[in-house]
């Protein structure tokens, strides 16, 4: 068995149920099904306080300067955020401004975000895109975007968004071949 991919995931919402984790969630599990990862999860919300008090990365208590590097040391960022305002929340900023500038140059990130409406969809490509663009990440062309109402009770209840979730990960197999989990055919 290969050494498992290094998946690090962002969940960017900051309350507790929350439809960006439940999102967040089931891209893993859709990842999980095709490639061997190891999945670590990080809950914007546990964090966000002490990461805002912090003007400086000198500043980020241990626990959170830990979270960081987990981030920064992804062989696959699988990144999620609910839309504020029409782009994601401020301490969402914050996180990648204390982030190191290179230390994402290479990176795969899988964009995805969940929203009220519909109609935010494009959050994906006139917001994160060009952040992650900023820092030279490589991110994937397909990502996910789920409104409110695919995420009813905190689950993916539409089939629509179940199979743009896999044709996100589906899509993002090839470029990990060497951790493809090898399936008996029935
Ligand atoms: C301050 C704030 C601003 C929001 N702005 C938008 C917006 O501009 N467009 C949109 O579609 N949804 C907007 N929403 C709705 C959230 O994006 C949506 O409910 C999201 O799924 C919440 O994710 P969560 O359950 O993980 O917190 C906003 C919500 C809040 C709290």
């Amino acid at each position: 068995m290969s050494t498992p991919l290094n998946v690090v995931a962002l969940s960017g919402g900051t309350g507790r149920p929350s439809r960006t984790l439940a999102l967040t969630e089931a891209i893993l599990a859709e990842l999980g099904h095709h490639l061997h990862i190891k999945a670590q999860l990080i809950e914007l919300g546990d964090i966000a306080r002490p990461l805002g008090g912090a003007l400086w990365r000198s500043e980020l208590p241990d626990s959170v300067e830990q979270q960081l590097r987990l981030i920064e040391k992804a062989d696959l960022l699988v990144v999620t955020t609910p839309v504020y305002r029409g782009s994601f929340p401020g301490h969402f900023k914050h996180l990648f401004d204390l982030i190191g500038q290179d230390a994402l140059i290479d990176t795969p990130v899988l964009l995805a975000a969940t929203g009220g409406s519909e109609r935010h969809a494009l959050v994906l490509d006139h917001q994160l895109r060009p952040l992650f663009s900023f820092l030279q990440a490589l991110t994937l062309p397909i990502g996910v975007y789920a409104s409110q109402a695919e995420l009813a009770d905190y689950r993916v209840t539409s089939e629509a968004l179940a199979a743009r979730i896999r044709l996100a990960a589906e899509r993002a197999v090839p470029l990990f071949a060497a951790h493809h989990v090898l399936r008996k055919s029935a």
